[in-house]
Formats: C-alpha cells, sequence, structure tokens
C-alpha cells in the first residue's frame, strides 16, 4: 500500500517542477548567449606550436629531453617548447575540451580529433613571412574542408564560429628578424615602420580567419621581449638586465595593436576579439616574484639558462634545475609551465571580461 500522502505534497511537487523549468529557462537562456566552446584553434609560434615542427625539416625543435619533463602522466617530449604543456592546452582542459591541443601536422590525429581543438602554429614563424614561411591560414582553409567533408556544411560552420582562436606570435619578427638583421627588414625599415608594417601584418591574418568564419579571437601582445633570458645575457656586455631598447619597442608596438583591435571590432562587430596583455603580466611576475612563488626570473631552468634553447637545452647539458615552478622561464626564451597556467587563466578572464566567451 502507497504511504498516505502528505497534505501540501501536491504544492510541493508543484513548486518543484516549477522551479525545474525555471531553472532548465535560465541555463537554456544563459547556453543561447554564450554558446558552448567545441573547439580552441591556435595560430602562432613556439609560445604555442604543440608539435608540428616535429615533423617539418627545421632545426627549431623541443622533441627530445628535458622538453616535456613535467608532461601529465610523465616525461613526455612533444616539441612543445616548455617543461610541461602549453597556454592553448591549459585553455583548452578549462573549457572542458581535450587537455592537448593537437598539432595539425601530427599525423597520430586525425579530423575529429581535430573538430574538437587544433594547432597550426609552428615555431620560429611571424607574421612577416620574412621571418619564416607562414602557412597558417592555408592549413586552417584545409582544416575547413576536411572539418565540412566530416561533419557537412553546417555543423562545420558552427564549429568554427564557436570555436576559440588563440594567436600568440611577433616576438620572432623582432629577436629573430628585425634585430637579428639576418633578413635585411632592418635596413628596409626604421623600428616605428616595422612595427607599422607588422600591425598591418596582423589585421590582414585577423581579417583573413574572420573572412573563413572565425568570431571568437583572442590576440596575445608582446611580452617584455628584453627580459627574455637570451637578450640580458646579450646585455651582459652593457651591463646587463632587460634590454630597455627592446621592451620599449613591445610597448609601443602593442599600443599600436590595440588600437588595430579596436579598429577591427568596429569593422566587424560579429568579431568577438580580445588583446591579450602579456606584456603587463610578465612585469608583474619580474617585479614580484614572490607574490607568484618564483625564485628565478632572470635565467632558464635548463642548463646554465643563459643562452640554451632547442637542440642546445638538451640531457647533456649539465645544471638544468630541479622545480622548474620556481622558475619564470623554462629555457632562455620560453616560459615554464607554471608561467603559462597564469597566462592561460589570463586570458579566459579576459575573454569573460569582454564576452568573448
Ligand atoms: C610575403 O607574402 C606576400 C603575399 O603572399 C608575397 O607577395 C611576398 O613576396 C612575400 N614576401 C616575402 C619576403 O616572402
Ligand atoms: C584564475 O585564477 C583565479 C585564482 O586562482 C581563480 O579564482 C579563477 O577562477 C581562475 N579563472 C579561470 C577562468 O580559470
Amino acid at each position: 500500500m502507497a504511504p498516505p500522502r502528505r497534505p501540501g505534497a501536491g504544492a510541493a511537487l508543484l513548486l518543484q517542477q516549477q522551479l525545474v523549468a525555471a531553472a532548465v529557462l535560465l541555463l537554456t537562456t544563459t547556453v543561447a548567449a554564450s554558446p558552448r566552446v567545441p573547439a580552441v584553434i591556435v595560430f602562432g609560434d613556439s609560445t604555442v606550436d604543440t608539435g608540428n615542427n616535429n615533423v617539418i625539416p627545421t632545426p627549431l625543435r623541443a622533441d627530445f629531453p628535458p622538453y616535456g619533463r613535467d608532461m601529465p602522466g610523465g616525461p613526455r617530449a612533444t616539441g612543445r617548447f616548455g617543461n610541461g604543456r602549453l597556454p592553448p592546452d591549459l585553455i583548452s582542459e578549462a573549457l572542458g575540451l581535450p587537455p592537448l591541443v593537437p598539432a595539425y601536422l601530427d599525423p597520430a590525429y586525425g579530423i575529429d580529433d581535430f573538430a574538437r581543438g587544433v594547432c597550426f602554429a609552428s615555431a620560429g614563424t611571424g607574421i612577416d613571412n620574412a621571418t619564416a614561411s607562414v602557412l597558417e591560414v592555408e592549413y586552417y582553409a584545409e582544416y575547413q574542408r576536411r572539418l565540412r567533408a566530416r561533419l557537412g556544411r553546417s555543423r562545420a560552420a558552427a564549429v568554427i564560429r564557436d570555436a576559440l582562436h588563440v594567436v600568440s606570435i611577433g616576438t620572432n619578427d623582432f629577436l629573430e628578424n628585425y634585430f637579428l638583421l639576418a633578413t635585411g627588414r632592418f635596413a628596409q625599415f626604421t623600428v616605428d615602420e616595422f612595427e607599422d608594417f607588422l600591425v598591418a601584418g596582423a589585421r590582414e591574418f585577423l581579417a583573413r580567419i574572420h573572412r573563413l568564419g572565425a568570431r571568437r579571437v583572442t590576440f596575445a601582445g608582446l611580452a617584455a621581449i628584453g627580459c627574455l633570458p637570451l637578450e640580458r645575457t646579450t646585455n651582459a656586455l652593457r651591463g646587463g638586465g632587460c634590454v630597455e631598447e627592446y621592451n620599449e619597442v613591445a610597448r609601443r608596438y602593442n599600443a599600436k595593436l590595440q588600437d588595430m583591435v579596436r579598429g577591427l571590432r568596429a569593422e566587424f562587430p560579429k568579431l568577438k576579439l580580445a588583446y591579450i596583455s602579456v606584456y603587463e603580466s610578465f612585469l608583474n611576475l619580474i617585479t614580484d616574484p614572490a607574490k607568484f612563488g618564483l625564485e628565478n626570473v632572470e635565467e632558464g631552468c635548463c642548463a646554465t639558462g643563459k643562452f640554451e634553447m632547442g637542440f642546445m637545452c638538451n640531457d647533456d647539458a649539465p645544471l638544468t634545475c630541479d622545480d622548474a615552478d620556481k622558475f619564470l622561464f623554462w629555457d632562455a626564451f620560453h616560459p615554464t609551465e607554471k608561467v603559462n597556467r597564469l597566462m592561460a587563466n589570463h586570458t579566459l578572464e579576459v575573454c569573460y571580461q569582454e564576452g568573448v566567451l
């Protein structure tokens, strides 16, 4: 026999049903306002290359130890320039997507993986195609054709539209191109003109991916590039410390980038585009390391930390540190996973503040 129903149980049930209905309504409204992110799509240089350079002929690689020393599940040199994961991986995981964003050229992955995240970045590239040949947008277009073949036109378009596109590029244009004098850009442009040239290139790149359907995009500014260990080492001859000339260029270029980003947002109202202020984040770490549990913000963890990166940072090089979490830099050029985690957090915070997500 069923237990006697208490008076009022019907009303309570009704109330409960109404609450559930209200909650469902609330949930659907929220989802409608801000669709789930189906994928993280990555463009740029070694700061975000998750392994494309492993399969192209280049000396710029990180597919040997101690790179990847602190990857989840144990040491694994994946080609990421760091001791662990990169910002796009951490962003992907935070959005409920896979914890690693696969490299587009990695034969171990296919279109079903790439439908949930894909990385076109390649270490060494820049905005200026004289920095290194840039095929990233061509690969992006090819990816979209494969995605349409797999998912159909409308589902593929939705993936592209709702995906978070993460762009991090520009350091090599200055440090491995302009100031290295190798490409002739130094002779061709004043630094002010070169900044304008790059900003125009960045604008063209963003307009191209917008044309291909990207709607949610983050574009990272330059870090305090004069404070990279490699630049500090070069500067040692001139008394040491950060190369203020390079930091000044970064600040001026970043200001121009921000103007360009504002202009693009005005021109394309449906493009949710956020500028990520990496410079200020890095400077916070350098000026107050203890606040972030850092003990060394001047040298890399790998080897002497003064100049080693890529093939110079290897298991035969002595002196590699034990705890990378105490360092801002993993090698002479690239941050540790700990810092990448802070950058991923900052990027997501900006995305939420500015309505990109
Ligand atoms: C860069 O690319 C543009 C357009 O694809 C091309 O016209 C130009 O020659 C290239 N410049 C260099 C230096 O490779
Ligand atoms: C960023 O980090 C702060 C402090 O740890 C945390 O409260 C916040 O939820 C993080 N934000 C995101 C988007 O992960």
